[in-house]
């Protein structure tokens, strides 16, 4: 599959405001060395505990937020150095859908006028009629009526904001959407009639999707390769099938034997973690997740593990696999 997105050494951290004035400057590392390649028409699934990075990664992605190091090359161009109109181009192709469209959609837009804004914006309408036309469009493709186009967000249900949230989105005819927890604060019926959704959308319309969630279950449902991350960094990345079967990382472990269909190699007992998840304003040295690993080896506390592919398109940043690999 064509590599759509090439990401690099990927770092993000943000200053903390200092106390005092003689106080030394404090980071927040968001993103540590996050390197990964988006393949074209894939799902890649996003998963880890709260301020893991995850949302960060995606405005990253969007250059709403600018990278502290790192590339991230997309059709042969370095996104992070883009300005103007190469910003603006880009941008069309990049769309992120939120958790909450209720907060990210005007209550005094009508819902036609929300959908038609960014086409407004980029100059892809020209008059009246082509934006109502383009609306219904939109609207019909996100399984919504186009008379509703005239009616206000606060008359719709969550799983129909979230429909108008997806068709805001798509206005612009992007190659990738970005969902950041997208389905989270829906009912777990209504969250399984717009994951359909997403995947209709990605037949109809061939597009790729990063899909950002703490729910493994909905990441197993909706992925073809799910990325683990735990502080800021990748700590497993792999094939939806592989990562359930053959994981490596405890943390990984961790994860999948909580979720309410675990692994076979998770099914013997859910692993709790110990201890509190540490601050990424002072990461631990060595593995960012030894202190709470339960395989923990001397060198873990050390050293940090690079993340080494350990099968065919199976990444891990574990000493253990280290260890493996050698044996
Ligand atoms: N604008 C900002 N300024 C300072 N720190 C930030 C900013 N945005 C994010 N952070 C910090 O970066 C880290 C990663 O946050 P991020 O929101 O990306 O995590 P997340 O994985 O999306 O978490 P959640 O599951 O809660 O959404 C956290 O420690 C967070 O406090
Ligand atoms: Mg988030």
């Amino acid at each position: 599959m064509k590599v759509l997105l090439e990401v690099r050494n990927l770092r993000k951290y943000f200053p903390v405001k200092k106390k005092t004035f003689r106080e030394s400057r404090q980071y927040v590392h968001a993103l540590e060395d996050i390197s990964f390649d988006l393949r074209e028409g894939e799902t890649l699934g996003v998963v880890g505990e709260s301020g893991s990075g995850k949302s960060t990664l995606g405005r990253v992605i969007l250059r709403l937020e600018t990278p502290t190091d790192g590339t991230i090359t997309y059709d042969g161009n370095d996104v992070t150095s883009l300005s103007g109109k190469d910003l603006r181009a880009f941008r069309e192709c990049f769309q992120m859908v939120f958790q909450d469209p209720y907060s990210s959609l005007n209550p005094r837009l009508t819902v036609g006028n929300a959908i038609a804004e960014p086409m407004r914006i980029h100059g892809k309408v020209r008059s009246h009629n082509e934006a109502k036309s383009a609306v219904s469009e939109m609207l019909l493709r996100v399984g919504l009526q186009p008379e509703m186009a005239n009616l206000y967000p606060h008359s719709f249900s969550g799983g129909q904001r979230q429909r108008i949230g997806i068709a805001r989105a798509l206005s612009l005819g992007p190659k990738v959407l970005i969902c950041d927890e997208a389905v989270s604060a829906l009912d777990v019926s209504v969250q399984s009639q717009v994951l359909n959704l997403f995947n209709r959308l990605k037949r109809e319309l061939n597009l790729t999707y990063i899909f950002i969630a703490h729910d493994l279950s909905v990441v197993r449902y909706i992925s073809d390769r799910i990325m683990v991350m735990y502080l800021g960094q990748i700590m497993e990345l792999a094939p939806k099938e592989q990562l359930f079967e053959t994981m490596y990382h405890p943390y990984t472990e961790s994860l999948i034997s909580a979720s309410p269909e675990p692994s076979t190699k998770t099914r013997k007992g859910r692993i709790i973690l110990k201890g509190e998840v540490p601050s990424s304003l002072n990461p631990p040295k060595g593995c960012r997740f030894h202190t709470r690993c339960f395989k923990e080896m001397p060198i873990c506390s050390e050293t940090e593990p690079e993340l080494r592919e350990v099968a065919p398109g199976h990444f891990v940043r574990c000493h253990l696999c280290a260890e493996k690999g050698r044996g």
